[in-house]
């Protein structure tokens, strides 16, 4: 198994700054179009793959949450929705998506449940044993240091306390993966491009997808890591994956 925590595919290949900079600073870009450009580019299957997510946390009825890497604040507003918490911590590098995410809390009347700050998956600034479930919705792909983002997040579960991570993997079905490719190589860059101004980005994704350690792999991280009872489905011929992982 590879050591995933090093610098792993950066946006910009003309930078010196270190990934976390350099994402923080390309969400803060893109995320005006965030929201539309997520709906559109997935036709908006990823709502149904969070809530497809959600759904394996439900029975556990978790009264404290927090959400890494919450963006524009998408899976915590389902999960006040789905798992009706007492509440929802989300955190993100990058103040332009919280901003986001903050207005759509508010117009939904959510701040009593949902509070967004800025913060990093890799030094979490909460106590030991402080969350009864965690979710990162897209999120691990981006991170600088992928084992100490989750063992941080490891950190403040409490025993028994579940990871739920919901990110992008490689179809393997021979005409879905050509098809697939093609999108994610050609039309996302330019879609991506005309609509968010920055192909960058859009090209980013693509490869970082690429990068990612998905599926067994992913697995075996979270076990060195000391995850419990993990576990993980693939939604959509592999399109995205649904992990799973235990304190
Ligand atoms: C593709 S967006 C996903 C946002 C949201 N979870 C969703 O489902 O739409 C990835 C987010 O990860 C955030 N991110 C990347 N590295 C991070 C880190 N180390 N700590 C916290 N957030 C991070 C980015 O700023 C960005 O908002």
């Amino acid at each position: 198994m590879g050591n995933y925590a090093h610098d792993t595919v950066v946006p910009d290949l003309q930078s010196n700054l270190p990934k976390k900079e350099q994402v923080a600073h390309m969400f803060d870009e893109i995320a005006p179009r965030y929201d539309f450009l997520n709906r559109f580019l997935s036709a908006g299957i990823d709502i149904g793959w969070r809530k497809k997510a959600l759904q394996f946390l439900k029975k556990d009825r978790p009264v404290k949450v927090l959400d890494v890497a919450t963006g524009t604040a998408d899976l915590a507003i389902l999960s006040a929705n789905m798992l009706a918490p007492q509440q929802i911590v989300g955190i993100d590098i990058s103040e332009g998506m919280l901003e986001i995410g903050r207005k759509k809390v508010k117009e939904l009347k959510l701040e009593g449940c949902i509070q967004l700050y800025k913060g990093d998956s890799e030094q979490l600034a909460y106590e030991d044993a402080s969350f009864d479930a965690t979710t990162v919705a897209f999120g691990v792909r981006n991170f600088q240091q992928l084992e100490k983002g989750l063992s941080e997040i490891l950190r403040v579960l409490k025993p028994g306390g579940k990871l739920m991570v919901l990110e992008f993997s490689k179809p393997t079905a021979p005409i879905i993966k050509q098809f697939y490719s093609l999108y994610m190589n050609f039309i996302t860059p330019q879609l991506g491009g005309i609509f968010s101004k920055s192909k960058n980005a859009y090209q980013y994704l693509n490869d970082s997808v690429q990068q990612f350690p998905e599926g067994k792999n992913f697995i075996s991280i979270m076990e060195k890591v000391g995850y419990r009872h993990t576990f993980y489905k693939r939604l959509s011929f592999g399109i995205c994956t649904i992990y799973l992982g235990e304190k």
